[in-house]
């Protein structure tokens, strides 16, 4: 058996549940023996309200939530198997292994830890594949924020030789890769991607998000709120950084609206909500990426016309497109990159980029659950 490098295509699941709360990204990958990827199948599963709403009150302490939360990961599992066997649906070749990111509940790398949870034990035992969970600790155990953890992956399937290109995921939280043609890949989060365009458009209307950032388009930003959020002391900082729903909330923005004296309407909250996910992007590439040439989007926010539409009225000198324009799907992004990373964690590569999060050193990452081992007959 070999445990190590092959010469032959390899095939990996890729399993992505992010700080949006909407549900489950699963791709199936074929890797070749020098890490190029192909898309072969895809599935998403949304999560139910319920799931989600269980999920988004572990964000915060409360009674007993130890068990709930072993409950909740208990329930992942179990989706992540079902999204495991539809993506794997009359594939006839063998799975090496099934990264999965996990759901994260608390991400606080300034205390030493980040908790995703998803039961990746169950997830082997319900499917019998191999499955590498809990890709994080490992960084912040040497020292760094334990994300993002996607650049590798960008810099392996993005990167060009001759031109300088930033790649931003928009996700719950948003995250930027620069991929210069000399120097280091660097990354971190820029601040919210969706998460309170998510949030506050669910407050008022019921929706889960605002479809092509329709209702966004049809208000006003408020300038004043703009600046109050953008002073939040994480845009102001320089990276390595990264975020999560402890430093963007409502709670946050509730606390903002309150301490300015206007009465402010919900569609101009919603429009500036917006601005404030294009502007800390286009600052920070401003900032820190000079002389970039494209940028290219991924994530969910990728599909809001009206985000991706300011976003490029703020980079007027990029040319900015989704990651399709490079043959990449850019829903299927951020799960393909798991896929990856347990490509390199059964290979014994590191996949962690000091450079971006900041560790001490490059680490292998992950925790192996094996398959069971088969019986003699
Ligand atoms: N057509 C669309 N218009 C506007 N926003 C969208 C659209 N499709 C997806 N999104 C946004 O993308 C989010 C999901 O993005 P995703 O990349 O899965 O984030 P995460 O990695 O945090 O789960 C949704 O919650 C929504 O805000
Ligand atoms: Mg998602």
């Amino acid at each position: 058996m070999n445990a190590g490098h092959t010469h032959e295509a390899e095939y990996y699941v890729g399993l992505m549940s992010g700080t949006s709360l909407d549900g489950v990204d699963a791709v199936l990958a074929e890797i070749g023996p020098s890490g190029q990827v192909r898309l072969l199948h895809t599935h998403y599963l949304p999560y139910a309200d319920t799931l989600r709403a269980q999920l988004l009150a572990l964000h915060v302490p409360q009674p007993d939530e130890i068990h709930l939360a072993a409950c909740a990961a208990n329930e992942l599992a179990r989706l992540y198997a079902d999204a495991v066997k539809t993506v794997l649906t009359d594939f006839p070749g063998t799975v090496r292994a099934i990264g999965c990111h996990g759901q994260t509940l608390r991400h606080r790398p300034m205390d030493g830890y980040t908790l995703q949870i998803g039961n990746a034990a169950l997830l082997a035992e319900l499917t019998g594949i191999t499955v590498i969970a809990d890709f994080r600790s490992r960084d912040i155990a040497a020292g760094g924020q334990g994300a993002p953890l996607v650049p590798a992956f960008h810099a392996q399937v993005l990167r060009h030789p001759g031109i300088h290109r930033v790649v931003a995921n928009i996700g719950g939280i948003a995250n930027l890769t620069d991929l210069p043609v000399n120097g280091l890949v660097r990354g971190w989060d820029t601040g919210p991607g969706n998460m309170l365009l998510d949030a506050w458009i669910r407050r008022h209307n019921g929706a889960h998000y605002d479809r092509d950032g329709a209702w966004a388009a049809s208000g006003t930003v408020h300038s004043g709120l703009l600046a109050a959020m953008m002073d939040h002391p994480y845009l102001q900082s320089s990276p390595p950084k990264s975020a999560g729903r402890e430093q963007f909330n409502l709670d946050w923005l509730d606390g903002t609206l309150n301490h300015l004296d206007a009465a402010i309407d919900p569609v101009a909250v919603q429009a500036t909500l917006v601005e404030l996910t294009a502007t800390s992007l286009a600052d920070a590439i401003n900032r820190e990426c000079p002389g970039t040439q494209e940028l290219y989007l991924c994530g969910g926010g990728a599909h809001n016309g009206a985000l991706t539409q300011r976003i490029s009225a703020l980079l007027p000198k990029l040319s900015v497109a989704t990651t399709a324009a490079l043959g990449i799907d850019p829903d299927w992004v951020e799960a393909l990159a798991f896929a990856w990373l347990a490509r390199q964690t059964l290979h014994h590569v590191p996949a962690s980029l000091p450079a971006v999060t900041g560790a001490r050193g490059e680490r292998i990452l992950g925790a192996i659950y094996p398959a069971c081992p088969r019986r003699k007959q």
